[in-house]
């Protein structure tokens, strides 16, 4: 789909963040008559035949029996307030402990994100992402106006003794310290890496020695395939600096919008004063049903076998067909894996001839808060069909070999 010419007759009406942002086009290089019969790769989406819908029917015909009409009134019925104790339980399992003044459910994880920035953020302050990080959440910082500084990541996740050099040398500086740090630290969006133990304890510590709170988004912790399980931020932290965010959109649907948030109380208690447009009490009802006949119990685990049968079969494929130059990571759980070309191929400008020969991919520049990422780009193992892969990869590996330098 191309996006409409625009005339900029409102420009002078917007926000200044907003007309900083008035050229960008996110999703646009790949939006070519090619990519429509491309192999999905770029996108984060869950395959359809993951959707409950079934017991999502059953679960809405059933509260319309029981609940009848306050289940869409304001305020919703019982079981959008089941939905909350079963959030805090899970959590709970997890680790994390939270009373009901600690958890906030939010219509999904980037509503959950836009709050905290609401509640915390300043326009002209900084916030510290991991770099490559999940481009939504960029965006959501963007709006708010704030400076954003990109911290690599490696193997092992955020590279925590690059942010502590940060810090310090902002420190003696006299510059302005972060207010916020977001990170990914399960099976990260986009690199598929996961934040090491060590380097979670060391995180918490410069969190309380420069005074920033952390945004723990957890949006993939539920779908680990293999390695060791490790605490969350949430669970390690005894000075109440973890906001941890996490969401049913990888684990029932994107559709039904369902987040939430657990932290401090005092904190909390803010993100729900600033967490605009309310409640979506007949989806948390349903969601309430669903989980109280436990289906989501039973997904779970489904799910991970069938993500970590999605991964395994991309890695098998990548290893076949690419060309030696060609590195990427391996992910212990989640939807993507991170594929990084030999340096001074860009991923941007190869995307069209990518479609073309049948695959799409997101280029990593999009993960990055500078301009950076030039020769990465991100694969998801979520959505194709696992036949679809290998055509897919086999169509990327063309691709990269046409962009080499000829020996
Ligand atoms: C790290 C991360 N956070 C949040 C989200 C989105 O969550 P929600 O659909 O609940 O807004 C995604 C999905 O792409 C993600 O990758």
């Amino acid at each position: 789909m191309e996006r409409a010419e625009r005339d900029g007759r409102f420009d002078h009406l917007f926000t200044d963040t907003v007309r900083e942002t008035l050229e960008d086009d996110a999703y646009g290089a790949w939006r070519s008559a090619a990519a429509e019969d491309a192999v999905p790769l770029g996108l984060g989406f869950p395959y359809p035949e993951s959707f409950p819908n079934d017991e999502l029917v059953e679960a809405a015909a059933a509260i319309f029996e029981t609940e009848g009409d306050v289940a869409l009134q304001y305020g919703g019925g019982e079981y959008a307030d089941h939905l909350e104790e079963f959030v805090a339980e899970r959590a709970r399992e997890r680790g994390i402990d939270c009373t009901e003044g600690e958890l906030l459910l939010t219509n999904g994880a980037t509503h959950a994100i836009d709050a905290i920035c609401r509640t915390f953020l300043e326009p002209g302050e900084r916030v510290v992402v991991e770099a490559p990080t999940f481009m939504g959440a960029l965006s959501v910082f963007r709006n708010y106006g704030v400076e954003i500084t990109g911290i690599d990541v490696d193997r092992d996740g955020l590279d925590v003794d690059a942010l502590g050099a940060e810090l310090e040398s902002r420190r003696r500086r006299n510059e302005a310290l972060p207010t916020l740090v977001y990170t990914i630290a399960n099976f990260q969006n986009p690199t598929g890496t996961t934040l090491s133990g060590e380097r979670r304890h060391a995180l918490l510590d410069l969190a309380s020695e420069y005074d920033f709170v952390i945004l723990e988004d957890d949006a993939y912790g539920e779908l680990r395939f293999d390695g060791e399980v490790l605490p969350t931020l949430s669970e390690l932290d005894d000075e109440g600096r973890v906001i941890h965010v996490g969401t049913f959109s990888k684990t029932i649907a994107p559709g039904v919008r369902t987040g939430w948030v657990i932290g401090h109380e005092e904190i909390v208690r803010e993100i729900r004063g600033v967490a605009a447009g309310g409640a979506n009490t007949f989806t948390r009802g349903v969601l309430g049903r669903y989980c109280a006949e436990g289906h989501l119990d039973h997904a779970v685990p489904e799910l991970r076998r069938a993500y970590e049968r999605r991964r395994d079969h991309l890695l098998r494929c990548l290893e076949a067909s690419m060309p030696d130059e060609v590195v990427w990571t391996e992910p212990d759980g989640g939807f993507f894996v991170w594929v990084e070309l030999p340096s001074g191929i860009d991923t941007e400008e190869l995307l069209p001839r990518a479609a073309e020969e049948g695959v799409v991919y997101l280029p990593g520049s999009m993960f990055y808060p500078g301009d950076r990422g030039g020769n990465g780009l991100r694969l998801s193992f979520s959505q194709a069909p696992p036949e679809e892969m290998e055509r897919g990869i086999e169509a990327l590996a063309r691709t990269v070999r046409s962009a080499l330098p000829a020996e």
